[in-house]
């Protein structure tokens, strides 16, 4: 595949139900304990109504987040990423303040057959628009010190560390590293 072989896109609230399924698969990746902060289980046991607010919460139409797919020519969903927009003099989900207004990318994950192919830089660059497109400052991420694949992904998109450091929720004795893109 190539990058001109996928539409990337806003979800619609109507498509909770794909949501659900990419990020279930997701949570069942190799990778998923150092990549997400959420696990398998937990997520499967979350009724439809949470999908359908999620799915509305950060399809088209919302300002506050934006769930990006890439998709292919029948229908199906080769990975995604959402951004969620943060807002100067409020504090983050570590409790640490907010500066400006800024993007923050999270759940990023792209189906392994659909990787190291230049899609992961599409859908990471389609995030930052989106975010600058909506007066944001800075674009972050946070990512697990041992995630070399992924740190290597966002270096290519123009990403680097800002030397935050985070510590990793299911071992401490580990960090996240926050990677920023400045307008
Ligand atoms: C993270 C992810 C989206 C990246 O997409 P990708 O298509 O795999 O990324 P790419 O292959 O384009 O880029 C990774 C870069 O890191 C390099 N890399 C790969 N494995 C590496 C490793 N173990 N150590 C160092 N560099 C590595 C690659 O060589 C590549 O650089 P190159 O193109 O110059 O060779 C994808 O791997 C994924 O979904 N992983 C599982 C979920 C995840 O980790 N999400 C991120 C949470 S923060």
């Amino acid at each position: 595949m190539t990058s001109q072989d996928y539409v990337v896109r806003a979800i619609r609230p109507a498509e909770w139900e794909k949501v659900r399924s990419l990020r279930l698969d997701a949570l069942r990746d190799p990778a998923a304990p150092l990549a997400f902060l959420e696990g398998y289980e937990e997520a499967a046991a979350k009724d439809d109504l949470f999908w359908q607010d999620r799915a509305t919460g950060s399809g088209e139409g919302s300002a506050t987040a934006r769930q990006l797919v890439a998709e292919l020519p029948d229908g199906s969903w080769a990975g995604s990423l959402t951004v969620l927009m943060e807002e100067a003099g409020t504090e983050d989900w570590a409790g640490l303040p907010v500066e400006c207004r800024q993007g923050h990318v999270v759940g990023v994950y792209v189906r392994p057959e659909h990787r190291g192919n230049g899609l992961i830089k599409t859908l990471v660059d389609a995030g930052v628009t989106w975010a600058w497109e909506r007066g944001a400052e800075r674009v972050r991420l946070l990512v697990h010190q041992d995630n070399e694949r992924a740190q290597g992904a966002y270096r290519k998109a123009g990403f680097v560390p800002s030397g935050a450091r985070v510590p990793f929720f299911r071992d401490t004795t580990q960090d996240e590293l926050e990677f920023v893109l400045d307008r």
